[in-house]
């Protein structure tokens, strides 16, 4: 494999300022050495920028930081495109606005390879507000919707290849809005909200997922948003939800995505240094990428199980 590092600092999709330092924490944890320890090469193409921006107002007047929002949505598509045909693109957070560019970006990719998106959301929030009905105003609670081609995302330019319900699964879902719950309700995106999680645990419903990506020969972007992690070991995050992913639940999620060997492209998203403890939260997520790209215990089954 190679890795293609694509530092995204976005801080416009939500109010808590730091979100911006998440690329360097995750350089300092050591993101490339733990992926190349695992045979796999690496390239770092830096950190994404944009221009200085103009207001851009919206009808809905909850709604900030539009213009910094669109411009780093085409940036990051731009750039992930092109990193999909070198490699798997890893995209550095920034808060989960980026992802309005980088599955865009993969889209689009997906697209010009003749092969279906498939999108795993791992994440508290299923982000599933339009710039419409968004209360907070917050753009990071959007990229679902934008990925499901719902409509309300003027002046955002029109998602490349909208992915269908049934494509889009999530996981760790503890805290959805009313008016994301309502359209939420006709769609057929899989949702394993913790109810379904604390039943039937983590594996399962990723397996039955995986499945399907695999039956139609699909390419698999990966969306890990630091809130689906438990805030006991996860403090780095503006919106922790208590009762979240533990930390064998997140491993064996990135050990099935791994052995799958279906992942084409990851988001790690909403990282926020300034709130991290001695940069407990950045290595936790380092430690992840690196289950996620194939470090294990053991190369093959033990001898007894
Ligand atoms: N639903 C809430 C909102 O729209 C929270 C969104 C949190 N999203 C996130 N990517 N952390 O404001
Ligand atoms: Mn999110
Ligand atoms: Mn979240
Ligand atoms: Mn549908």
């Amino acid at each position: 494999q190679t890795c293609i590092l694509i530092g995204a600092p976005v801080d416009s999709g939500q109010k808590r300022a730091g979100a911006l330092m998440g690329p360097a924490a995750y350089r300092v944890a050591g993101i490339a050495a733990a992926i190349e320890e695992l045979g796999h090469k690496v390239i770092d193409r830096g950190d994404v920028t944009i221009a200085p921006c103009a207001p851009l107002p919206h009808p809905n007047p909850a709604v900030h930081h539009l213009a910094e929002t669109l411009a780093w949505t085409e940036a990051l598509a731009r750039a992930g495109e092109a990193a999909a045909a070198e490699g798997m693109p890893v995209f550095l957070g920034g808060d989960h606005s980026l992802s309005l560019g980088s599955v865009a970006g993969m889209a689009a990719h997906a697209k010009k390879a003749g092969r279906p998106l498939f999108v795993l959301w791992l994440d508290a929030h299923t982000d599933f507000h339009t710039p419409e009905s968004t209360v907070s105003g917050n753009l990071h609670g959007t990229p679902v919707a934008y990925i499901a081609g719902r409509p309300g995302f003027a002046p955002f330019p029109p998602f490349p290849a909208p992915v269908p319900g049934e494509r889009i699964a999530m996981l760790g879902i503890r805290s959805v809005d009313p008016a994301e719950k309502s359209a939420l309700i006709p769609e057929e995106i899989e949702i394993a909200d913790m109810r379904v999680l604390d039943e039937r645990g983590f594996g399962a419903p990723l397996r039955e997922f995986l499945d399907r990506v695999r039956a139609a020969n699909g390419l698999l972007h990966v969306s890990l948003d630091v809130d689906f992690l438990d805030p006991a070991i996860a403090p780095a995050v503006g919106t922790t939800v208590p009762g979240g992913a533990t930390f064998r639940e997140a491993h064996l999620v990135m050990e099935l995505l791994h052995e799958s060997g279906l992942v084409t492209s990851l988001d790690l998203v909403e990282l926020n240094p300034f709130l991290d403890e001695r940069g407990r939260t950045a290595k936790l997520m380092v430690d992840l990428v690196g289950s996620l790209m194939g470090r294990k215990v053991f190369d093959r089954p033990t001898r007894s199980f």
